[in-house]
């Protein structure tokens, strides 16, 4: 406290010795984060995608895809250091991200990991995303906003796939790896467009996999249940996050809404996680979660209504999502304190692929008692847990 106290005297005095800090290894420490010789400052706080991937001695390349229904998305590829690859991984990030996700730690993070490994690596992103537009509607148009994750597995994920088969002119040689609602996404793909995704699918690794939500722990499930309204909620609030005092509220807040991390990777994540890569939470993919929730975990079709449902699906009940129909093999990793994507769903989950096609990983593996990993530790966790969750990954990609 004392030194606290010196080193505001001190900033007081002297003007700020670091102005640029902008991350800290404790919430405490960046209560002094410019006169604080620990904080340092990380450009890839502020930066887009292909900055963030140049800062880490690659470069890339980015396709705009356009969708028959109107969206343009802009998707990224690594340019390999190598001259042949061990094939494409096609990455998606979770509700309300883009796919920045994949890039949040750095030299570490899974997406330069991979390209130095040896894979030609895409990153892909979701309508809504900062990495989108719509040829007929503006981001101020309701209308926009109008989609749930069914369009983005039947329509935004097929068409990326496209493009890079279209580059590549490899089929059957990716590799999707998603976060959370990114494999919620893949599901929805690969369980209605099956021909398409055995065509040019290897296979699905899932981290953190949400499908047949039920047992849900985190207390989020009350903001869930109970949206109504609006098209969408900004996550423009995030700016708070990103030093003191907002800063030790968030990693409460968030270890709340998650389940808690040990060890603790936010007090030096949060600076990047909320300043980039946040889009707008879409009422319509949180209310689709909420029914599959209502529905005791019955992974569903958007509920339109009585009449809706009989004229766009011919039932009353929404069809289900078959996701036993999945052709190419499913790796699910699970984390033991995430409280979105909880074991028991997922459980279900796993149940309903073809037991011929599915693989089921837990971090962390019993060696380490004491590990907490969570939903985000996918992709800001610390070292020991990253290097569980890449141990998986590569198990699952054949490549150890
Ligand atoms: C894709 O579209 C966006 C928005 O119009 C634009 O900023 C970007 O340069 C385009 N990228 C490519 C590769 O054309
Ligand atoms: C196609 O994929 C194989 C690996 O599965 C790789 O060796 C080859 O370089 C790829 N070809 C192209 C044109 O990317
Ligand atoms: C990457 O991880 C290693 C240990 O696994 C660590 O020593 C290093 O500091 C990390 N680098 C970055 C940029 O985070
Ligand atoms: C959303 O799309 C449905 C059709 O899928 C349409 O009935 C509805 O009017 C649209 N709502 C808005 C706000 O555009
Ligand atoms: C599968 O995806 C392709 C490419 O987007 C599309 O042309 C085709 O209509 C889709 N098929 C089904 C059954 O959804
Ligand atoms: C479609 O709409 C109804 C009405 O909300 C919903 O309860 C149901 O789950 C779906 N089918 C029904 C209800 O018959």
């Amino acid at each position: 406290m004392k030194t606290i106290i010196f080193l505001c005297l001190l900033n007081y005095a002297l003007g700020d010795l670091y102005p640029n800090n902008n991350v800290c290894p404790t919430i405490l420490d960046y209560n002094t984060i410019y006169v604080n010789d620990r904080c340092w400052y990380d450009p890839d706080v502020t930066a887009s995608v292909p900055e963030i991937i140049s800062n880490h001695g690659l470069s890339s390349t980015s396709y705009n895809v356009t969708t028959w229904d109107g969206y343009t998305i802009e998707i990224f590829r690594i340019i390999s250091p190598f001259t042949t690859t061990k094939g494409s991984i096609l990455f998606f990030p979770g509700l309300s991200r883009d796919c920045r996700s994949f890039l949040l730690q750095g030299a570490n993070s899974s997406a330069i990991y991979y390209a130095n490994k040896g894979w030609d690596v895409w990153l892909g992103n979701l309508r809504g995303s900062e990495y989108s537009s719509n040829i007929h509607f503006t981001k101020d148009d309701d209308a926009f906003w109008n989609y749930s994750f069914h369009e983005m597995g039947t329509i935004d994920m097929p068409s990326q796939v496209d493009k890079i088969v279209e580059i590549t002119q490899n089929t059957s040689d990716i590799y999707i790896i998603g976060h959370t609602m990114g494999n919620t996404v893949s599901f929805v793909y690969c369980s209605t467009n099956v021909s398409h995704c055995q065509k040019n699918v290897k296979g699905i690794i899932a981290l953190a996999p949400t499908a047949n939500m039920f047992m849900i722990k985190s207390p989020l499930i009350y903001l869930i249940l109970n949206l109504k309204g609006v098209p969408k909620i900004s996550t423009d609030f995030f700016e708070i996050c990103q030093n003191a005092p907002g800063i030790g509220l968030c990693d409460v807040g968030f270890q709340t809404i998650l389940g808690p991390s040990n060890p603790n990777p936010f007090p030096q994540m949060l600076p990047i996680f909320t300043h980039t890569g946040n889009g707008a939470l879409v009422t319509k993919v949180i209310n689709h979660y909420a029914q599959i929730i209502n529905g005791l975990g019955k992974f569903r079709w958007y509920d339109y209504g009585f009449l809706e449902n009989l004229s766009r699906y011919g039932t009353s009940d929404p069809p289900f999502y078959v996701t036993l129909k999945i052709p190419v093999h499913t790796t699910l990793i699970s984390a033991n304190n995430d409280f979105i994507a909880v074991e028991p769903d997922i459980e279900v989950l796993y149940s309903l692929l073809e037991p011929t096609k599915r693989t089921w990983f837990k971090v962390p593996e019993n060696s380490a008692p004491d590990m907490l990993i969570s939903h985000l530790d996918f992709v800001i966790g610390a070292d020991v847990p990253r290097q569980q969750i890449y141990s998986k990954i590569n198990a699952a990609l054949g490549d150890e």
